[in-house]
């Protein structure tokens, strides 16, 4: 049994979490990457590091829920038995929501649930906030509502632009994401129905 990380960009937790899946003592492997952008950068981080990578395209696909079937099977062949979203930028559906119920964590950068959806910086730096973070969270049908796991703050400076702040907001992502799985793989994080992910 294994772990799948969906990507879309540029793949930088993805790599994190690869890395570090790869010291003693990690539970369950990193064996499938999967991106929905046939040219994202994440494809090169996934060669460089060995690890397998399938593309999804949605528009070869008539349906969303065609779409995740077809990724449903890759991940069965893969004995694939959780799922982190990095920067997977597309609302899970119900085949995989189903399938894969408790069993698919998402990273997003705020303190949810402000700002949810996409460019959460800049949403944050348009609105002036003078705090915002990263928030870890089980998956859930709609967009970034999933129950919330861990958070971790980071203060937005005077002349903050989005490049800093993203800077800043993925170092800390790189640290809290692994620890959260870490934990999640131990048992030390059960999910909302509080039974063991993978036992069912
Ligand atoms: C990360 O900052 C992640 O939190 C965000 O995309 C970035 C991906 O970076 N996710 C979302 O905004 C989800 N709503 P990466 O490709 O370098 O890991």
């Amino acid at each position: 049994m294994s772990i799948a990380v969906f990507a879309s960009g540029d793949g930088s937790n993805f790599e994190v979490l690869v890395e570090k899946s790869r010291r003693q003592g990690w539970p369950e492997p990193v064996t499938l990457m999967l991106t929905d952008r046939p040219k994202a950068q994440v494809l090169e981080r996934a060669k460089r590091l060995g690890v397998t990578a399938v593309v999804f395209n949605p528009s070869d696909y008539e349906t969303k829920a065609a779409y995740e079937q077809a990724i449903l099977s890759v991940l069965g062949e893969f004995g694939i038995r959780r799922i982190l979203l990095a920067g997977y930028m597309r609302i899970v559906g119900p085949v995989l929501l189903e399938a894969y119920r408790w069993r698919i964590l998402n990273i997003h950068p705020s303190l949810l649930p402000a700002f949810q959806g996409k460019d959460a910086l800049e949403q944050a730096l348009n609105y002036g906030v003078r705090w915002t973070g990263v928030t870890v969270h089980w998956v859930d049908e709609g967009i970034d509502t999933g129950p919330i796991i861990e958070q971790k703050p980071v203060l937005v400076e005077p002349g903050e632009t989005v490049e800093s702040l993203r800077r800043k907001v993925q170092f800390v992502e790189h640290n809290l994401y692994p620890a959260v799985v870490r934990k999640w793989l131990t048992g030390k994080i059960l999910p909302p129905d509080g039974r063991e992910s993978g036992r069912h």
